[in-house]
Parts: structure tokens; C-alpha cells; sequence
């Protein structure tokens, strides 16, 4: 048995890049920034969130565990808002990470909140969202999820099919008040990020082609509708975008439709709905943009295309999902076995997997990790996180440079955890879903708790 380390690289199919840079044993214990939620500390090794020891939350509320700073996701509600202005809205797309806690903090930091089930629009209306300050997405929306949505006065519908125009037809026939549709549009722009993250090519299921001319016939149709209201257009060409290229399409194609809609109409669209997508860093590769830049960049896309056609420039909105819920969460584990696989890397299993964090068998997505727990002196070692599950596609972190006195019972921590991981969680293997505990100002509380096995047994009745 004999441990990778440092310099030795992995010498297999599945390896680090040649040039991957083996991390120097004290790089061991510094925190990779703009990765880990802002108020995360490093101190003899032992990390803090929000002010509070790890080991302190991992001994009160078990692992894994996920650690969710308040603070971070309330000023990144407040750095969005800056940066896009008084003139544009910022709604928090709920599908990233859907508790009541987070849509009250995001509320009351002034974001909008965006939905897309009727499960989720039921967690915003009992979190005390302002109905007029939620859109309802889905691509598939029920003739209930759609009443319901229309009887809780949503501030938005976003029509993503024919057959939802005409269920909405039925729904608001002889109504007094009229709901505000935005349609959905499919840009055919090709997002460059994972195939599964990219939603304006043609080939996929989300809204109506401008390629073949759905979208403006969709357009027609609720313009048509007596009980709906036409405001204006929605585009989403994916999610974790680096770069504002694919934007600049979007907004162009989509500004060509809005010249239309006012030629054929003589309506010009009060309001351009340009999504969420906006990438984080996951690891020191990832070189993501500051949202200052970005804001500045897409309101600049807009202004400029808007005025090329000739067109009043209509309220922009965005709805971050991961810019504003990602980096706030860590997720910490218990280091279980520990195997070497000799002359390859060294196999950490920990006590979670790819129930709570289905991202790397889904998208390959790539993060880091430390030893939170203590500090350690021993050189690094190449090594894979790996979950507790039956598949060997459960890997947690695929390449990690972990200390080599590396034990049992040890707290790893994975940072950039808070989008897409517990929203995405399963049961697989019946194993229950971890809870999510916030951390403020060094005081810890539960915000969604540790389903139980009990819970798992009750939906089993036999
Ligand atoms: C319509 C829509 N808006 C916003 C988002 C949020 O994306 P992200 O979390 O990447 O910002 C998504 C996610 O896929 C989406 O489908």
C-alpha cells in the first residue's frame, strides 16, 4: 500500500491535466478565494463559517451537512441589486436552492422570486413572497399549477407552449383581472457550457423557436387572449455562462422579435426578461466575472440593440439561481475509509455522496475541498473524494490534493455547495438528505432539517 504524493502525478485515463500544479503542503491550508462563502476563516486549520467552528456544527447537527451562509447570499442580493440598478428587477431563481429561509432573505433584500413548479410556488407564498413579486416558470405547468398561480396574483407567467396559452385562455375567461404573460423565446443560441446546462439551442424543450417562427405566433395568441396581458419577452440560453457573448445574441434575436411584435401589433414590450445563468468559480480554474461587469455588460447589450432598432428600451430583468445561492454553502463530511489503490490515488469515501451533490455524475462538474477539522503538515497526496453509494460514478470531488495523514473521522469541506446540490438530493440507496444549517454572526440554526429514516419508511406503505 503506498500513497500518491507530492510531486508524483495520477498515471491513468482519469487523470489531472499534465500541467495540474501539485498543491505545496502549506497550500493545504489556505482557503482558494472567491470559492468559499465570504465569511469563511482558516485558523490552525480549523475552519469557520459565519463565525462558527465547523467542528462545533458537525458535532451538534451531524454530517454531511450542509452550511449555509446567511450573509453571503444576502450580499450578493445586494451586489446584484447595485449592479444592475434601480431600473432593472433581480429575481432569485428558487430551483437553485428552494427554503423558505433563503426566499425571506432574498425578499427582504428587495430580489423578486422566480419559480417553476407549483411546489415551489408554495414555499415562496408561505415564505411571505409578495405574489406580484414572483414569475412562474415550467415548461410543463398543470391547469392547477396555473390556477393556483393566476389566483395568487403572480406578478408574471411565462408562457413556454401553445397548450399553456390556451389552458391560461380557459382559466381567465370572463376575469376581471388580467395575469401578465411574458413568452418564452429559444434564441438558438448555443450557450458554451455543459449540454445539460445550455436551453435556447432548437433542440430542446424549453419555449418557442424564433427559428421557425413559434415565437411570434405565441405572441399572437396571448396578444389575442382577452384575459392576459402581453408585457414582454423572456430568454434563458443556460446556466453557469462565463461569458456575455451568447447574451448579446439572445438579446439581439430577441430585439428583432420585439420590432416585429410593434410592426405587426403596434405594441412595444414593456419588459425583457434576459434569465439567470451567470457562472460562479468552482475551482481556481474557473475565472468567473464580476457581477459589476456583468451587469454593466448586459444592460449595454440591451441599450444598444434597443436603440439600433429603434425601440424604447424595456425594464430588464435577471434571475440569478447560482450567482446568488452558490458560494454561500459548504458542505461538510466525515472522512469513513480511506484506500489506496497503489500507484494511482488514494480513495477517500465519506459519509454522503451523490445523493446530496449529484453535480459531478451529472455535469462533471469539478470542485475542491480541505481538511476542515485541523491542520496538518503532511504532504499532500493525489487524491478522490467519493460518496457511500452503489455506483462508481459517486465522486464528490474527482481531484483533490488532500493531506496524507488523512484519517477516519475527519471533517472535509467542499465549498460552493448552495446551488443545485440539496435541490437536486435523492434518496438513492435510502439514504436520507442532509440538513441545512445557517450560519450568522457566530450563532448556528436549521432551516431545513435531516430527513430521517422514518420519514423515508412512512412513503413506504407496503
Ligand atoms: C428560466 C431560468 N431562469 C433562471 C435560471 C437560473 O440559472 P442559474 O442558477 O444558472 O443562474 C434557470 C436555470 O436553469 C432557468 O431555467
Amino acid at each position: 500500500m503506498s500513497r500518491v504524493a507530492h510531486p508524483a502525478g495520477p498515471r491513468h485515463g482519469d487523470v489531472l491535466p499534465a500541467d495540474h500544479p501539485p498543491a505545496a503542503p502549506e497550500d493545504l491550508n489556505e482557503l482558494h478565494p472567491g470559492i468559499w462563502p465570504r465569511g469563511a476563516r482558516r485558523s490552525g486549520g480549523v475552519l469557520t463559517l459565519g463565525g462558527v467552528d465547523v467542528r462545533d456544527l458537525a458535532a451538534e447537527f451531524g454530517t454531511p451537512l450542509y452550511v449555509c451562509d446567511e450573509e453571503d447570499i444576502r450580499s450578493r442580493c445586494r451586489d446584484y441589486l447595485e449592479a444592475f440598478g434601480p431600473d432593472s428587477h433581480v429575481f432569485y431563481a428558487a430551483k437553485a436552492f428552494c427554503s423558505r429561509a433563503v426566499l425571506r432573505w432574498v425578499s427582504s433584500q428587495g430580489l423578486g422570486v422566480d419559480v417553476c413548479t407549483g411546489g415551489e410556488l408554495e414555499v415562496a407564498l408561505s415564505a411571505g413572497v409578495p405574489p406580484a413579486q414572483i414569475t412562474m416558470h415550467g415548461n410543463n405547468k398543470t391547469l392547477d399549477e396555473l390556477s393556483r398561480a393566476v389566483s395568487a396574483g403572480v406578478g408574471h407567467i411565462v408562457a413556454d407552449s401553445f397548450e399553456e396559452i390556451a389552458r391560461l385562455a380557459y382559466l381567465t375567461e370572463g376575469a376581471t383581472t388580467r395575469p401578465s404573460i411574458l413568452v418564452r423565446v429559444t434564441t438558438g443560441v448555443e450557450a458554451h457550457t455543459h449540454e445539460f446546462m445550455a436551453t435556447a439551442h432548437d433542440d430542446q424543450k424549453f419555449g418557442f423557436s424564433l427559428a421557425s417562427g413559434a415565437a411570434d405566433e405565441a405572441v399572437r395568441r396571448v396578444i389575442a387572449c382577452p384575459g392576459l396581458s402581453f408585457a414582454g419577452l423572456h430568454s434563458h440560453i443556460g446556466s453557469q455562462i462565463f461569458d456575455t457573448a451568447g447574451f448579446e445574441v439572445a438579446a439581439h434575436r430577441v430585439v428583432e422579435l420585439a420590432v416585429r411584435i410593434r410592426d405587426e401589433h403596434g405594441i412595444e414590450i414593456a419588459e425583457l426578461d434576459l434569465g439567470g445563468g451567470f457562472g460562479i468559480a468552482y475551482t481556481d480554474e474557473d475565472d468567473a466575472p464580476e457581477v459589476k461587469e456583468l451587469a454593466q455588460n448586459l444592460r449595454d447589450i440591451v441599450d444598444g440593440q434597443c436603440r439600433l432598432a429603434g425601440l424604447a428600451r424595456p425594464r430588464l430583468t435577471v434571475e440569478p439561481g447560482r450567482g446568488i445561492v452558490g458560494p454561500s454553502t459548504v458542505s461538510l463530511y466525515t472522512v469513513g475509509t480511506i484506500k489506496d489503490v497503489d500507484g494511482l490515488r488514494t480513495y477517500v469515501s465519506v459519509d454522503g455522496g451523490m445523493s446530496d451533490n449529484i453535480r459531478t455524475a451529472l455535469y462533471d462538474a469539478e470542485y475542491v475541498c480541505a481538511l476542515a477539522s485541523r491542520a496538518s503538515a503532511a504532504p499532500p497526496m493525489l487524491s478522490r473524494v467519493v460518496g457511500r453509494h452503489c455506483e462508481s460514478g459517486d465522486i464528490v470531488v474527482r481531484h483533490a490534493y488532500l493531506p496524507s495523514d488523512l484519517a477516519p473521522g475527519d471533517l472535509l469541506a467542499v465549498p460552493a455547495t448552495g446551488a443545485y446540490c440539496r435541490s437536486l438530493a435523492s434518496n438513492y440507496n435510502h439514504v436520507s438528505r442532509p440538513p441545512v444549517v445557517a450560519v450568522s454572526s457566530g450563532a448556528a440554526r436549521t432551516i431545513v432539517r435531516r430527513e430521517t429514516l422514518d420519514d423515508l419508511l412512512s412513503l413506504d406503505v407496503g
